[in-house]
């Protein structure tokens, strides 16, 4: 499952531009606005399942010290990369979240467009162990996912959709659930897909 499922993402960032991925937006005005609402520069951050995201880009303008990037598609990293050549601040992982072994916590965990792709139980619940093991107590804990009326599918996976009341539950009692919003976010062909942010804090 993981081969085929990188191969597939592999096979994404290496044929398709940035204007022809649905997630594709010019800036991550959703994330850095929750990342400065609730974490600050000296703290640990990873992204999971960055993509091509420009978030890095951003976080590192804004003297952000220490920056994970972690996607099952090594491809997407080797773009990330090429924008990066010396940079020192940032750590590069190809792995499936789902298989990762991570050796060290984070105090700023974010996921956009990700946690959604897991639609059967177990994998639900190896996340949400990897998160609760591997956030730090009072760290922050960042999700986007496609809203109760978002899309079913995307890139070709059957997907979840969730209120902040839904998936408020899936990360209680070890999360406490302290802001949501909902976005419309428009695709580079100006489809509208409805997501859910929610921000956790690690009690
Ligand atoms: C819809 S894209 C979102 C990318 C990025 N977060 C953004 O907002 O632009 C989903 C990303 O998750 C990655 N991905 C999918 N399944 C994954 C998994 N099990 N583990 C790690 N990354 C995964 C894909 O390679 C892809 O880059």
């Amino acid at each position: 499952m993981t081969q085929k499922n990188s191969l597939h993402w592999n096979e994404i960032y290496s044929k398709k531009v940035e204007n022809d991925l649905s997630w594709f937006q010019p800036k991550p005005t959703i994330s850095v606005y929750f990342i400065e609402k609730y974490g600050n520069s000296s703290e640990s951050f990873i992204d999971i399942g960055c993509g091509t995201s420009t978030l890095v880009d951003e976080l590192v303008k804004r003297g952000f010290e220490n920056l994970t990037l972690l996607d099952i598609s090594a491809q997407a990293l080797k773009i990330v990369k090429k924008r990066f050549p010396s940079e020192n601040r940032i750590t590069y992982i190809a792995s499936d979240v789902l298989q990762w072994q991570p050796e060290e916590d984070f105090q700023i965990w974010h996921d956009r467009a990700v946690f959604h792709f897991l639609t059967r139980p177990e994998e639900i619940s190896t996340y949400q162990i990897l998160a609760k093991s591997r956030i730090s107590h009072g760290g922050i804990l960042i999700l986007g996912t496609f809203a109760l009326d978002g899309p079913t599918s995307c890139s070709g996976y059957r997907v979840s959709q969730y209120s902040a009341e839904t998936i408020r539950k899936l990360f209680e009692p070890e999360f406490e659930l302290i802001d949501s919003l909902e976005e419309v976010h428009e695709t580079p062909w100006q489809s509208k897909q409805n997501f859910t942010w929610t921000a956790f804090r690690r009690v």
